[in-house]
């Protein structure tokens, strides 16, 4: 049977089923893997989630340690990736550009290994993101050192520093808490990619470039331009609906499948009030945005329930730990790449081709025309 309806942008259409994560749009509620987003953001590291999500349970004690071994063994950069990676920075590219070269490169001298190559590459990302980082920014590219977990590995490779406890517990909050989210438009690219029986480099590249547009994980380092610009004004509301009169939209905000607040808005929230220990004025200039937009946005459009989405206190946390905005959206990469490989790996446990239907709206019956008589 054929449904000839066109469902526009896929909204509330169905494809595939997941054990992965789960939203509930209307109360506001994510689960992942069975526990809901702020369980799981308030107690798990980023290597605890990402076995949890690659294999279905939580990890022991031993299992974790050896889990972490792995990853840590993966880190450093083959050769042909980090030569990517430096040529893209001292080229000028884009942070997004340079981590899609980055993994497209990340697993090419290795054999293709799906399961070996999700680790690869969720322990590569960082690397690959502080290489192109530190040589864009003049300054010799640092070792992965692996005495230090994932988050604060990162953080150390950008700087060259050992970062804080209250650093550390930021990010790994953040990544823990952005790494899986339905099938949004990264991850439905992943799961079509893989679902052709490419590699799954092949998916996790396509899917760094779904995740660059503004309309899905582009937005953080706007957000914090938004902020930015705002807290040079003395009149907030009058600056927002100047935005909003010129056709703008105010980004940290509004949700495909969100009616109510972004969980994941509430647990970054909370983040980072931990983080400044409740007491920071940018954090409090931000918390007065939002209540701003949020009824700005419901007077001017009643119809649509625009809320505070993930976007929003992502930069005002990350902002905090001290990540630079550029590298906001590859840090957001850097968290969903596990979520992504675990969709492929699902995706592959029972595989079958997606391959939708458009309806043609041309015209048939043309006549050809040779190309000296037109
Ligand atoms: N500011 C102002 N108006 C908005 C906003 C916003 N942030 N978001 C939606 N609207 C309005 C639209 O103009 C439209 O109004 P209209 O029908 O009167 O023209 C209506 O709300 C519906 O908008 P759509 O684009 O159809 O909603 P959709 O579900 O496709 O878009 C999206 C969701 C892309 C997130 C949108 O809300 C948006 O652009 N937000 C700002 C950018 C942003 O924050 N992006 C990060 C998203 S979170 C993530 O993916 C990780």
């Amino acid at each position: 049977m054929t449904d000839d309806e066109v469902h526009e942008g896929l909204a509330d259409v169905t494809v595939t089923e997941t054990r992965l994560s789960d939203i509930d749009g209307e109360a506001g509620q994510l689960w992942i893997a069975g526990y809901p987003v702020a369980e799981l953001a308030a107690n798990a590291t980023y290597p605890e989630t990402v076995f949890l999500l690659l294999y279905d349970r939580l990890p022991d004690a031993a299992e974790l340690e050896s889990f972490e071994d792995r990853l840590c063994s993966y880190r450093t950069l083959p050769e042909p990736c980090h030569d990517a990676v430096v040529a893209a920075a001292q080229r000028g590219a884009g942070p997004m550009a340079a981590l899609r070269m980055g993994a497209a490169t990340a697993t090419a001298v290795e054999p293709n290994d799906p399961e070996a190559d999700a680790l690869r590459l969720i322990a590569r990302l960082p690397t690959i993101t502080a290489t192109y980082w530190r040589v864009l920014s003049g300054e010799e590219p640092i070792e992965p050192r692996l005495d230090l977990g994932h988050a604060a590995n990162y953080l150390y490779m950008l700087t060259g520093e050992e970062p804080t406890d209250a650093q550390v517990a930021g990010l790994e909050t953040y990544l823990t808490a952005v790494v899986d989210h339905g099938l949004n438009a990264s991850t439905f690219t992943a799961r079509t990619i893989v679902s052709t029986e490419s590699e799954l480099v092949s998916a996790i590249t396509g899917a760094i470039g779904a995740l660059r547009g503004d309309l899905h994980g582009g937005a953080p380092d706007l957000v914090l331009q938004m902020l930015e610009d705002l807290e040079a004004t003395d009149d907030v509301r009058a600056e927002l609906e100047t935005r909003l009169d010129r056709g703008e939209r105010l980004m940290g905000f509004g949700h495909r499948v969100y009616d109510a607040r972004d969980p994941r808005a509430t647990v970054l929230e909370d983040a980072t009030a931990t983080f400044y220990e409740g007491e920071n004025d940018f954090f409090a200039m931000a918390k007065d945005v939002e209540a701003q937009a949020r009824d700005l946005l419901a007077e001017r459009k009643p119809e649509w329930d625009l809320e505070t989405n993930v976007e929003f206190y992502t930069a005002v946390l990350l902002h905090g730990v001290g990540i630079p905005s550029e590298l906001f959206t590859p840090t957001f990469a850097i968290s969903r790449v596990a979520g992504w490989s675990a969709h492929c790996l699902e995706q592959l446990e029972d595989n079958r081709l997606i391959r939708p239907r458009s309806t043609f709206v041309g015209e048939h019956g043309q006549e050809w025309v040779p190309v000296e008589e037109r």
